[in-house]
């Protein structure tokens, strides 16, 4: 009996010795070898813009439609920040237009303040004055960041001049971009609400920028539309190129 234990557990020693060396060895030196079970070390990353309806040969075609990244809960606000940004932070209280859930896909479920009119509360948007004042010491850094910010969301539809002739324009993917010369009328109440809910054929910038980033860009716009906005006598050589302000910086 003794004798018959030992040669089973020998064998089973020779086995299992056998399947790892076996295992261990594959001809590329940088390969682990095989792996049992690769979950256990490797797992599987939870990340934003991830198709995880494709996992190793096998594709969910249910999973695949659906969206990865969601838009953060509505009104949720950073926690960090200065005290005199801190009304900035807070949800912009104006109601879009009713048709938004349909043309932009705002949704009250979501918790979008949806207008039952057909312009929302665009009209009074005019009132909203910009809650970053510019002064002489703070204006080159805020055309500065509002320059950078508008390169990065919005210069491919309405072109770095503004004069919306951006590259997906010329490209003739896009059609109805417009000049903002022709919109100096425009209120900046407004242009924050047009920028925040979208309007026409743009899309709401709302989930991708901050209020503070969006009324930075609203500066830029204005620059755009006029060389002499700001204060005292600024001239465009004073509004230097350099995209060296970090957005953490302005926050
Ligand atoms: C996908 C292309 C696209 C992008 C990106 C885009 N826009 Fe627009 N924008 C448009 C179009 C089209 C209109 C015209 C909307 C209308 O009047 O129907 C417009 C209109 C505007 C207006 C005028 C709104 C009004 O009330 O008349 C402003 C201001 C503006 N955009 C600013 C921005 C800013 C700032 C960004 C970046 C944060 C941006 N846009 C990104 C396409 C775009």
């Amino acid at each position: 009996m003794k004798k018959k234990i030992k040669a089973i557990s020998a064998k089973a020693l020779v086995l299992t010795f056998g399947i790892g060396t076996l295992f261990s060895c594959v001809s590329d030196k940088d390969s682990p070898g095989l792996e049992w079970m690769p979950d256990m070390y490797r797992s599987p990353a939870i990340e934003t813009y991830v198709d995880y309806g494709y996992v190793k040969e096998r594709t969910d075609v249910e999973k695949t439609m659906k969206q990865s990244a969601k838009h953060p809960p509505m009104n949720t606000i950073p926690y960090y920040g200065k005290v005199e940004d801190l009304e900035m932070m807070l949800p912009y209280h104006r109601q879009v237009a009713s048709s938004a859930p349909v043309t932009h896909g705002l949704q009250a479920k979501h918790g979008w303040k949806i207008s039952e009119e057909l312009n929302g509360d665009y009209e009074v948007a005019a009132e909203d004055k910009n809650p970053i004042v510019l002064t002489e010491e703070n204006q080159k850094a805020i055309f500065d960041q509002g320059k950078k910010l508008f390169k990065i969301n919005c210069v491919h539809c309405h072109g770095e001049k503004g004069d919306g002739k951006g590259p997906m324009v010329e490209s003739g993917a896009y059609l109805g971009v417009p000049d903002f010369a022709n919109l100096k009328e425009l209120a900046d109440g407004q242009k924050f609400y047009s920028i925040y809910y979208g309007k026409g054929m743009m899309g709401a910038h709302a989930p991708l920028l901050k209020n503070k980033e969006i009324w930075t860009i609203v500066h830029h716009i204005n620059k755009l539309q006029s060389k002499d906005y700001g204060v005292g006598n600024v001239t465009e050589e004073e509004v230097s190129d350099s995209t060296s302000v970090e957005i953490a910086e302005q926050q």
